[in-house]
């Protein structure tokens, strides 16, 4: 179902290019299985490599024996940290200034680390030879528990770091503690709640691997690789193997799904990369899904207590949080420098208060390293949970509707730009409108009464609301930058002779659909048919420099050098016309996709005649160069701030506690909407991942460091099965501040709906008199929250 209330901004039928529905250009390739992964790509003379990986959580390495294994038919190397060691190699610079190892050397810090590669002619002999090294281990005692990761007799983790006597990763605070706690001091009513955002895994389709081929006659090295990132990647490449970076080519082909696990550098590139310059080979590295869910990049894994102060009356005065937040072994997420924590600091949400506070420690355990923006802006989905679920409590405490509550407390939209409390300036919005139009289509007041008459009759029926803020396009690089890279993105367009062009983006899509919506851009800006119009992205050598696609900052960042690149070679095309028509410039006028002489319609020139003038014989304005094309960087202003309002209604069977999502009705607002089919696509994607957040998934440990989720028999995805039909609705406040005045909208969905299933189960549960419940609200966590045993993971 799509309730369309703002859809008139941008009309496809009345304007021949531009923005509107239109079917994803990329298509045609992959449903016909033409798509190109790294895994499809073969090179003559491919070898492959295989990760050997640590059994054990944590353990002094004492010896490893590798001689069987190099006897083994087809084995080509087999290489250990030791060995690493010597050409300075072992670890490397994670993105977010900490190191990690590449292969182990002193000892292992998580299960499923790695400690040996070994590269062969088929990737049967060398998975085959892995079992032949022998690794004798020295088991320590593994820290599992982020709060025991604290206690002062801990076993310290990293004691590779010089002088590290405890397992703190890092503290970090924002807001007014003293202003936060006079409040809360003078509050009619206080209310507080732990909460648990457990960790998952962003389990993409396609798993990480790499295929690496160092030219030893030219010098240079050629790395196929998973990423989001290939110019992140290539400069840090750069600087840890001293190769210079036009002497390094990072080629992203199609990616199945990246959702931020693709943004760390894993060790597994790293080894394919000195495999290849070892054996002089391209060497190919592809993990397996049990690699993958048990070794690269987790998300969330925040212990958090949250507080909110209010008048008796509903209005809320403040918000206090603690956050105890777990690493793993390395600190290997990728957050601007600046900000260790993420944009956690937006944990104020929707609302107009008077002082905020958070607290955070950050520890290292015996867990895979991460932390990633899984389909999140760096850490804004464990703020929005937080938020959406204490205002929740808050609504319970006080008695009143918890939509009413956020109704009137949002910030209003004379209010904007809105400073938080934090420190972000909100720079667009008008929330009622989104809030109401979700409230219409779920006919909200009927479900209420439907709820009494089901609550009457023993049945257990729930409605939760969430409304979310999110802050996507990092971003402005004078606050914002990855170990030094500031976060601007870099855009090319060349328009051919013929009128046909190209444009090359620094940003990598791994699913989104930007080949389309950037050919769109470009159209809706210069006239030419997104068709005519072909879209480069993912290959180092062949687009400007950028920072790659996550936190929703494609469209934002990217999207917006796009439209400001068409502009530039529309403005060449204005003085080539000019020539053309024989006027000044002053008296032309733009009409998508020609000039024409103000008041003398019939005299007009197209841009593919400007594009085949500029290219031709005969002369040009003065001062005019002959091409059509122009290169810019963008370095956003801001932020922008796309916002949302969910409504879910689940139904509870009282007798086995499973839960069923019955309706799901999602009203989003990303400004001007490029292409309203792909943007339902980003919603029904990030809805089904929050339905596998809320109730299925998340990564478990025993006490000994063994990961209890490294299958897909046991880490649960949702499925079709689980899913209900979403009803999606859009409102559209434009970005100031964006050209076009688009907002990021691919992580929307996995941010926003989380806590609108967790407030829908425990209104469902209000006769238990049960307040919260963890995620993932497995049927086993609701039949013990309806016991009165609610326990956290
Ligand atoms: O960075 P990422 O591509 O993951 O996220 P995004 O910038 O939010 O864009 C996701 C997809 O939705 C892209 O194909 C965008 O061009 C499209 N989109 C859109 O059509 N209109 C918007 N206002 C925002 C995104």
């Amino acid at each position: 179902t799509v309730h369309e209330r703002v859809d008139t901004f941008h009309d496809n039928d009345q304007k021949p290019v531009g923005y509107g529905r239109m079917l994803r250009k990329e298509d045609p390739r992959f449903v016909r299985g033409r798509g190109r992964f790294v895994d499809d790509v073969r090179l003559p003379g491919l070898l492959h490599l295989a990760i050997l990986r640590s059994p054990v959580a944590h353990a002094r390495i004492l010896s490893i024996d590798t001689s069987a294994a190099e006897a083994s038919p087809g084995v080509k190397a087999v290489v250990t940290g030791a060995m690493l060691a010597e050409q300075g190699l072992a670890w490397m610079p994670t993105l977010s200034n900490d190191v990690q190892a590449v292969l182990a050397t002193d000892k292992v810090r998580f299960q499923g680390q790695e400690v040996a590669f070994v590269v062969a002619e088929d990737p049967y002999a060398a998975r085959d030879a892995l079992e032949l090294i022998d690794v004798e281990y020295d088991v320590l005692d593994p820290v599992v528990d982020a709060r025991r990761a604290l206690e002062p007799d801990a076993p310290v983790i990293r004691d590779d770091l010089e002088g590290k006597t405890d397992n703190h990763c890092f503290d970090w605070e924002t807001g007014d503690e003293a202003a936060t706690a006079a409040v809360f001091a003078r509050a009619d009513v206080v209310v507080s709640q732990d909460l648990v955002y457990p960790r998952v895994h962003p389990a993409p389709m396609e798993t990480c691997g790499a295929v690496a081929d160092f030219d030893a006659v030219e010098g240079k090295l050629r790395l196929w690789s998973t990423t989001q990132a290939p110019h992140a990647h290539r400069t840090l490449y750069a600087l840890v193997a001293g190769i210079p970076e036009h002497k390094i080519q990072v080629i992203s082909p199609d990616i199945g799904g990246g959702f931020g696990n693709k943004v760390p550098i894993y060790p597994g590139y790293v080894c394919a990369i000195v495999a290849s310059i070892v054996t002089g080979k391209p060497v190919k590295w592809m993990e397996d899904r049990f690699e993958n869910l048990i070794s690269t990049g987790f998300a969330r894994d925040y212990i958090m207590r949250g507080e909110i102060a209010a008048t008796r009356d509903g209005r809320i005065l403040a918000i206090r949080t603690n956050v105890l937040a777990d690493h793993g072994a390395f600190n290997g997420t990728a957050a601007p420098v600046k900000y260790p924590a993420g944009f956690f600091g937006v944990f104020t949400g929707s609302y107009d208060i008077e002082a905020a506070y958070c607290k955070m420690t950050a520890v290292f355990t015996n867990k895979a390293p991460g932390g990633v923006a899984y389909a999140c802006s760096f850490r804004i989905t464990e703020a929005v949970y937080l938020v959406e679920r204490i205002v929740d409590c808050l609504a319970d405490e006080l008695g009143m509707d918890p939509a009413e509550l956020r109704l009137k407390n949002f910030i209003r939209p004379e209010q904007f730009p809105y400073t938080t409390k934090t420190g972000w300036v909100y720079d667009s919005g008008d929330y009622e409108p989104t809030m109401r139009l979700a409230m219409e289509m779920a006919g909200y007041a009927d479900l209420r009464r439907e709820q009494q008459e089901k609550r009457a009759r023993g049945e257990l029926m729930g409605i939760g609301v969430a409304f979310f803020t999110e802050a996507v396009g990092a971003g402005p690089r004078k606050n914002m930058d990855i170990l030094g890279l500031g976060m601007a993105d870099g855009c090319e367009l060349r328009v051919h002779p013929t009128g046909k062009a190209v444009v090359r983006l620094s940003v990598q899509s791994q699913g989104q659909g930007h080949e389309t919506t950037f050919a769109q851009i470009v159209a809706e800006e210069i006239g030419i048919p997104p068709d005519d119009i072909d879209v480069l992205h993912g290959d180092t050598d062949n687009t400007p420099f950028g920072l790659g696609t996550y936190g929703s900052r494609s469209t934002p960042v990217s999207g917006a050098a796009a439209a400001l690149v068409a502009r530039k070679v529309r403005d060449k095309a204005r003085i080539i016309a000019s020539g053309m028509l024989e006027v000044s410039v002053a008296d032309l006028e733009w009409d998508k996709g020609s000039f024409r002489v103000k008041g003398d319609p019939g005299k007009s020139v197209t841009i593919q005649d400007i594009a085949m003038r500029a290219h031709g014989a005969g002369d040009l304005p003065e001062g005019v160069e002959g091409g059509l094309e122009a290169q810019i960087c963008y370095n956003p202003s801001n932020l922008t701030y796309p916002h949302g309002a969910y409504i879910c209604v689940v139904d509870i069977d009282p007798g086995t506690a499973q839960v069923k999502v019955r309706r799901f009705i999602a009203v989003d607002d990303c400004g001007t909407r490029i292409n309203p089919m792909i943007i339902e696509g980003q919603v029904h994607g990030g809805l089904a991942d929050g339905v596998g957040m809320a109730l299925m998934e998340m990564i478990a440990f025993d006490e000994d460091g063994n990961c209890l989720g490294a299958s897909l028999m046991d880490y649960l995805l949702p499925t079709a099965l689980e899913v209900p039909d979403w009803e999606t609705g859009f409102t559209v406040t434009p970005s100031p501040h964006h050209p076009i005045g688009a907002k990021g909208v691919g992580e929307s969905a996995t941010v926003g709906s989380p806590p609108a299933i967790v407030n829908a189960i425990v209104d469902a549960l209000e006769p238990f008199g049960v307040r919260h419940a963890d995620m993932p609200l497995t049927p086993s966590r609701v039949w013990d929250a309806m016991r009165g045993n609610a326990r956290p993971p």
